[in-house]
């Protein structure tokens, strides 16, 4: 019996009862999909046992899969899953990518046609020396965010449109790599152009429930293609910054054998760096296809 328990917080419910190593039948993932509409983040707990070909499979009933442009962190057999880690094989080599989320981002906002949601699952978690959980992902809600604008800043925004490059959250990464970190490599030219630049509505309608939403973030989002610059800086800056307020976010700590599932349309997430060997952090991620937005009306 799958219980969804929405948190006393501005998004995710809690997912119990949920069995991946069974087919969900239609009506349970109505109920799924409708509740990641409604809280835009689903907590599913005690997935210790699910394996990688059932993370893929029920990531599938989400839609088509991506297969990461970071070629070299993929999970050896299942290219649909993306190693998020600091953890290094016995030749020192990195399993995943460990920066990844270190700015504000919603995953793929990059691409012509974004990612609809992502699936993260928790294999390792580090911990502190009182066995507290380290390596926390904090979400913001953009929905409830636009929502709370004042009438006159969506009045100013609802025409304008914003580019989003891959690159440019490579170089924001970089620049708050803490000392001894793994960093990022630069991109291959290969690599550069699988994900060329993209502009999208700054204010986009969600594909599913038409609510608009507050699209551009920290970590992707280069700049405001519709005004001058000394304009669209500013404006970027205090739209990146009130997507973010408390008012808006949740904090998760994460336990082994979670997997997390986010609207990526409505959301953004940061990871926290509060960790490093011998603290393992180990996830793994797929990330599901979306469509191209639309403006809200
Ligand atoms: C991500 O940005 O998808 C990674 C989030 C995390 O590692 O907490």
């Amino acid at each position: 019996m799958i219980d969804i328990t929405p948190l006393d917080e501005p998004l995710g419910a809690e997912i119990t009862g949920l069995d991946l190593s069974r087919p969900l039948s239609d009506e349970e993932f109505v109920n799924l999909e409708s509740a990641l509409h409604d809280r835009a983040l689903l907590i599913v707990r005690d997935q210790q046992q699910t394996a990688p070909e059932q993370h893929i499979a029920f990531s599938r009933r989400f839609g088509d899969l991506e297969v990461h442009v970071q070629g070299s962190f993929l999970l050896p057999g299942f290219p649909e899953i993306y190693r998020i880690s600091n953890c290094i094989d016995e030749d020192g080599k990195p399993l995943g990518l460990a920066e990844a989320g270190r700015v504000w981002h919603t995953d793929l906002s990059y691409m012509a046609e974004p990612s609809r949601c992502s699936l993260l699952h928790a294999l390792e978690v580090p911990q502190d020396d009182t066995g507290n959980p380290l390596g926390d992902t904090v979400f913001a809600n953009t929905r409830i965010a636009y929502a709370a604008l004042p009438d006159s800043t969506k009045q100013q925004i609802a025409d304008l449109r914003a580019l989003h490059r891959y690159g440019y959250i490579y170089d924001r990464i970089n620049a708050v790599s803490k000392p001894g970190r793994q960093g990022l490599k630069p991109l291959s030219e290969a690599q550069k152009n699988r994900v060329p630049p993209c502009i999208h509505p700054i204010v986009i309608a969600h594909p599913f429930t038409d609510a608009p939403i507050l699209f551009v973030n920290d970590g992707t989002t280069e700049k405001i293609v519709d005004i001058p610059e000394a304009e669209g800086g500013p404006l970027l800056e205090q739209l990146c910054q009130h997507a973010i307020k408390p008012d808006f976010t949740y904090r998760h700590r994460w336990r082994v054998g979670d997997l997390l599932i986010w609207d990526n349309i409505q959301t953004q997430h940061l990871a926290i760096d509060d960790y490093w060997l011998p603290q393992r952090r180990y996830m793994q991620r797929t990330t599901v296809k979306g469509g191209k937005v639309r403006a809200a009306a």
